[in-house]
């Protein structure tokens, strides 16, 4: 596919802005070139832009090349990019699956780009064919979710790939829940496809959401035109340096994904045998949705005690469900234990 033509002509025509650390990235020993104070602190000098560092050490466990890494403030960042990189205000539309993340209508409404929601079956599985036939010449990016949110399911792999062979645009494949699933990534399926892009994120099972880390992986063309067109220092010293060292004890979080696989079907397990369960849907995901006899009463219920869920009541197919994220084993018992307290 030609990338080029997809790309709105002002992006094209674009010179991106040089920063001090653009134009020198050697070992230099005196640093008068960014107007920064001079005396040191942990932050008192600009961060590498590029967070070369990082993007060191995360390509091979991602098995992509730096060069295919982009890094940004949360995905929320990668997500923005991309709309403005592709779609003319007023004139462009993304197309996404309903229901779905929140933030890729959001992001769209801010640029003035139209959004074509497609449900999912009632199951939420997704079919390639429905999308298919709502895309029209001016729909030039489409966002799946998978495992989606906020229903939990990853999409049928087969499915996405047959959308991205047909779709004549950029598809983002957001994988922020992918460390929870047996599914494969799609980051394998980059080289085989020059318009997709995927997302993930530090924010799920690396549990670092509150430094706002995302990444997307796709061709070195479209990495290189987010760079253009992202701000030169996007990702702080701090958070580059926390994120290396997540890196480097990578066990951790395995061992952490672990536990809360097993924790998810032990809350799985006891909420099934409660009479107020209706349905729990398959979740590929750190998180359960769950269609409950009475989901409002119950979801005030748990505010009163303090256990916050996510109403997910007014999505499309969630009639009375909740949506609720897999906690430690001790958040879980306090859950299952008040819930098993409730008299409706
Ligand atoms: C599907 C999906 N993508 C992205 C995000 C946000 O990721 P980040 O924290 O990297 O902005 C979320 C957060 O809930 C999500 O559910």
């Amino acid at each position: 596919m030609n990338i080029e033509n997809l790309v709105r002509p002002n992006i094209r025509a674009l010179m991106p802005y040089s920063s001090a650390r653009d134009e020198f990235t050697g070992n230099g020993e005196v640093f008068l070139d960014a107007n920064e104070n001079p005396f040191e602190t942990e932050v008192n000098r600009y961060p590498d832009p590029y967070q070369r560092a990082i993007k060191e050490n995360l390509a091979p466990i991602k098995s992509v090349r730096p060069s295919q890494i982009f890094l940004g403030n949360g995905s929320d960042e990668a997500i923005d990019l991309i709309i403005r990189i592709f779609c003319e205000p007023g004139k462009d539309k993304t197309i996404i699956s309903d229901p779905s993340y929140g933030m890729y209508q959001v992001s769209a409404g801010i640029n003035n780009i139209e959004v074509i929601k497609v449900p999912l079956s009632e199951n939420f599985e997704f079919i390639a064919e429905n999308m298919l036939k709502e895309a029209d010449e001016n729909t030039k990016v489409a966002f799946l979710c998978s495992p989606n949110n906020p229903s939990g399911n990853a999409l049928d792999s087969a499915e996405v790939e047959k959308f991205i062979q047909s779709f004549e645009g950029i598809v983002v494949v957001d994988e922020a829940y992918i460390d929870f699933s047996l599914s494969e990534s799609f980051t394998k399926k980059l080289e085989n496809y020059s318009s997709l892009i995927v997302m993930q994120t530090f924010s799920k099972a690396w549990g670092l959401a509150g430094l706002r880390l995302g990444m997307a992986f796709a061709s070195e063309e479209i990495i290189s035109l987010i760079n253009k067109v992202k701000p030169p220092y996007n990702i702080n010293i701090l958070t580059q340096k926390a994120a290396l060292e997540a890196l480097n004890n990578e066990d951790k979080v395995k061992a952490e994904i672990k536990l809360i696989l097993q924790q998810r079907e032990w809350l799985q397990n006891e909420l099934t045998k409660l009479v107020i369960t209706e349905h729990i849907f398959p979740s590929d995901s750190n998180f359960l949705l769950v269609r409950f006899k009475e989901a409002k009463q119950l979801f005030d219920y748990l505010i009163a005690k303090e256990i916050i869920v996510r109403d997910r009541r007014k999505v499309r197919f969630g009639d009375n469900c909740l949506r609720i994220t897999v906690g430690t084993p001790e958040e879980n018992q306090k859950l299952i234990t008040a819930i098993k307290n409730y008299q409706p």
